[in-house]
């Protein structure tokens, strides 16, 4: 190893020297107090930048989030996430012509985008994203920025237009402008980004078509239109956009058809366009490069898919066509997918049976399967048991088709929702199911099911929140471990044979006791948009992501016997139809326990006595029927049930009466239920006996006097040894007509008894 040369030596220490004084320069000493200028106008700012100072000026390029370049001028300014409140007004941006990158993303920053912005003319990397009170326009300025090959602006509250000047950032990479709420239309001038490979202007209020001009940027790998007013057709140009990986234009009103060409990019990875008005044939050029692996459609109106669209795509992982007005035979649509994850097929007209000639599934090599939605379609046939087999499996719905046959599968534990509604499924309850026992949701209702419930269920099941097995022909008694679910919140068994009593143990039924909240828990992977969970009952619609649905339907049914008075420790229950049954007995004294309901029906059954006077802290009903019934008396007031203000709901009883059905008849029973008109009728009752004894007794006394004295001195006798006692009566009678004739009505009873044994013994 070779000694420093002594000249060299020098020099060094003459660059060291040198390297001491540069803090001093005035070109830096600029850049340092711009920036304590500046700190110093923020309302507060991460501790971090307690480095900043001019005394400590000999460090700036050791400040927190800078970074000097070689010359020892800033070429960073990094305050991602440095909580800075305050405004971009006092920033002098010309104090940095050498600044390269500037991240100010994730603070509060409010106020506006300065045009002196443009001042930095030598930035590459621009972020201001997520500074949400930032508000005003894209300042023109902007395209002044030469060579930046970044612009980040995504999730501020600006308002204006994306400026026309933005075509002269000719160096742009990346342009990230979602959720901007920016207005106007594309300006024409962003063909002019030709090096740009990622566009991002998803989430704004732009209006307009998409310009031809997007033909220009021929490097474009994802380009992101998402959730804009944009309208008219995809131009043909993207025909030149062969790199294009991403293609994302959901929830716009794009119309019209998909070009073929829209396959030149043998990279196409994914293609989103969900929620627009695009009409005809899906194009069958997509899967042409072979790459694509995700496909939503949904919402639109394709007529059709190419029967060779997706039969070489072994990519595809997930296709969804949710909603639209396909018409084809589901098996030509596909072939072999080994990857896929999600088949989405809800509302469109789909028909054919899913086993082929050999009786088997295309699904059943799916490992990776894990949301099938076929539901609303016409497909038929039979279902094999491969389908439980399927090991990924998280969510299936085939409801409302023409399927067949028994339910001959099983499950994984990943199933979680399996709904297989209006279909023509027959057979007992499929004891397949007996394993599924991570289910949340099972809904068999709409199908040929017979047999009885089976006891197992919640024991098998613990998971389960939602079970619907209506209109089927179950039969025999509900068994009691039916209410052994703890997390159940929703029972449909209505509209079944089901007889005898509803069973009466309700303490472990805690999905019902306990008010609960919407359903959050496990989506597996999907969101809401995908997997849409509802209960359609009575015409109504109740969706699971969008409120708590907790009810139970036993309508239409034979179950016989009283209402268990348990049913009102369930405090979580919204919803309760019992009606169309053979109910006897009352309605349950701590009905008005229940300050959930907002919808009870108990019509149609034989309940009897009065409606409790509990029923008045029902303060959440909106919904109520009590019709034909043999119900009487008074009906409770309080000012949610004076909203209910249809009478039809409280008709066909044996005695109704209050608003708002006709008032009751006597006033001064206004305070009393109905028990006390039942005493009121026996006091009228009292009154006519009186009466008619007294008639009767006149007559037979005149009589007597005028055939035989014998019969005369008899009576004479007679009477008098009843003296005493009539007279004690008859007070009684008359200070029961002094006072409040409820206060005696027990007295009156009793003396109406003894009048009769009086008569008797005539
Ligand atoms: C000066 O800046 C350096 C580097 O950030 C820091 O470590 C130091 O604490 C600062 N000194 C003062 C007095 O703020
Ligand atoms: C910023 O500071 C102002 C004034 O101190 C205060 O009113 C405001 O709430 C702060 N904003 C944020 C986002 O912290
Ligand atoms: C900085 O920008 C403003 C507004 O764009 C401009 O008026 C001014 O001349 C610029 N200053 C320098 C030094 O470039
Ligand atoms: C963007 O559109 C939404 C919905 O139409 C509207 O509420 C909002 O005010 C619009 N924002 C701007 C900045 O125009
Ligand atoms: C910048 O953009 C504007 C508007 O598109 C244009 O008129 C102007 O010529 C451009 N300037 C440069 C230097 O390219
Ligand atoms: C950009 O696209 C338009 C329309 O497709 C075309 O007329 C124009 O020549 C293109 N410009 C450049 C610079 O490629
Ligand atoms: C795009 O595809 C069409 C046919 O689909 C073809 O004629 C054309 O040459 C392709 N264009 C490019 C640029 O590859
Ligand atoms: C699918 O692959 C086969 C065999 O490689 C080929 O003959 C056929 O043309 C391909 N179909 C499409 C639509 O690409
Ligand atoms: C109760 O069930 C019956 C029969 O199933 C139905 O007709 C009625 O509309 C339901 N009532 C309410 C309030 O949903
Ligand atoms: C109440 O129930 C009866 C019998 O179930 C039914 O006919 C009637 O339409 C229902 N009334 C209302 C308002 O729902």
């Amino acid at each position: 190893m070779k000694l420093i040369h002594p000249i060299g030596l020098l020099l060094l220490s003459c660059i060291f020297l040198l390297c001491a004084v540069v803090p001093v320069r005035a070109d830096l000493r600029r850049e340092a107090e711009a920036l304590v200028n500046w700190k110093a106008s923020l309302a507060s700012a991460d501790e971090s930048l307690g480095s900043w100072s001019l005394a400590n000026s000999t460090n700036l390029c050791r400040w927190s989030g800078i970074r000097c370049d070689s010359a020892g001028h800033i070429a960073k300014l990094n305050l991602w996430n440095a909580s800075l409140n305050g405004t971009l007004d006092q920033l002098d941006f010309s104090a940095f012509p050498h600044l390269k990158e500037l991240s100010f993303g994730h603070n509060g920053l409010h106020g506006t985008i300065p045009a002196r912005i443009g001042n930095l003319t030598s930035l590459v990397v621009l972020q201001i994203a997520d500074n949400p009170y930032l508000r005003g326009a894209i300042p023109r300025s902007i395209g002044q920025l030469k060579h930046l090959a970044l612009l980040n602006l995504a999730f501020l509250g600006l308002d204006g237009t994306l400026p026309e000047e933005v075509g002269n950032l000719t160096s742009l990479e990346e342009l990230s402008l979602n959720s901007v709420t920016l207005t106007g239309s594309i300006p024409l001038t962003i063909g002019m980004l030709v090096k740009l490979d990622f566009l991002d202007l998803s989430g704004n209020n732009l209006t307009g078509t998409i310009p031809l001009e997007i033909g220009n940027m021929t490097e474009l790998l994802h380009m992101d239109f998402s959730w804009n007013y944009l309208e008219g057709q995809l131009p043909t140009t993207i025909k030149y956009l062969t790199e294009l990986q991403f293609l994302v234009l959901s929830g716009n009103q794009l119309g019209g058809h998909i070009f073929a060409e829209l396959g030149n990019s043998s990279l196409l990875d994914t293609i989103n366009v969900a929620k627009n008005n695009f009409s005809g044939l899906f194009p069958s050029s997509v899967c042409v490069g072979g790459a694509l692996r995700t496909v939503s459609a949904r919402y639109n109106g394709f007529t059709g898919i190419h029967q060779q669209t997706f039969q070489n795509c072994t990519t595809l992982q997930d296709v969804d066509f949710t909603a639209n007005n396909i018409v084809a035979e589901l098996r030509d649509c596909f072939g072999e997918h080994p990857e896929l994850a999600i088949m989405a097929f809800r509302q469109n007209q789909l028909y054919g049976s899913l086993l082929n000639d050999q009786g088997e599934v295309f699904l059943c090599n799916l490992t990776y399967l894990s949301l099938l939605d076929l539901s609303n379609n016409d497909l038929n046939g039979g279902l094999h048991e491969c389908i439980g087999d399927l090991p990924s499996l998280i969510f299936m719905d085939l409801s409302r088709n023409s399927f067949s046959g028994v339910v001959p599968f099983s499950c994984h534990d990943s199933l979680y929702y399996l709904h297989l509604a209006n279909n023509h499924f027959r057979g007992t309850f499929p004891l397949g199911l007996k394993k599924c026992k991570s289910l949340i949701t099972l809904d068999l209702g709409g199908n040929h099911f017979s047999g009885t419930i089976p006891s197992w269920v919640s024991m098998s099941l613990p998971t389960l929140k939602f079970l619907l097995l209506s209109s089927n022909i179950f039969d025999g008694n509900i068994p009691y471990q039916i209410f052994q679910f703890r997390q159940l919140q929703l029972l449909d068994l209505s509209k079944n044979r089901l007889t005898g009593p509803i069973p009466d143990n309700f303490t472990n039924f805690t999905g019902m006791i306990q008010e609960q909240e919407t359903i959050h828990t496990r989506f597996g992977e999907f969101d809401r948009e995908e997997i849409e969970i509802v209960w359609k009952n009575a015409g109504r619609v109740y969706n699971l992501w969008k409120g708590p649905v907790v009810g139970m339907d036993l309508s239409d049914n034979y179950l016989s016997q009283e209402i268990p008075n348990g049913l009102t420790a369930l405090l979580g229950l919204r919803y309760l139809n019992l009606s169309r049954n053979q109910l006897l007995g009352s309605i349950p004294k701590d009905i008005g326990n229940l300050v959930l309901l907002e919808s009870l029906d108990l019509s149609q059954n034989q309940l009897s006595g009065g409606i409790p006077p509990s029923f008045a802290a029902l303060k959440s009903i909106t919904v109520l029927n009590l019709s034909y019934n043999g119900l009487s008396g008074r009906i409770p007031t309080s000012s949610q049930l004076q909203t209910i203000e249809d009478p039809s709901v409280y008709t066909h009883n044996s005695g109704l009466c209050g608003s708002p059905l006709e008032d009751c008849v006597d006033s001064s029973t206004s305070t009393q239920n109905d028990a006390s008109q039942a005493e009121d009728r026996e006091a009228l009752w009292v009154y006519c006996f009186v009466a008619a004894g007294f008639i009767l007794g006149f007559w037979l006394y005149w009589g007597m006097f005028m055939f035989s004295g014998t019969w005369r001195c008899a009576f004479h006798q007679y009477v008098d040894n009843m003296q005493g006692k009539v007279t004690k009566k008859m007070h009684s009678f008359k200070s029961c007509l002094r006072g409040r004739l409820s206060a005696c009505l027990f007295g009156l009873q009793l003396n109406e008894k003894q009048l009769e044994l009086v008569g008797s013994e005539k």
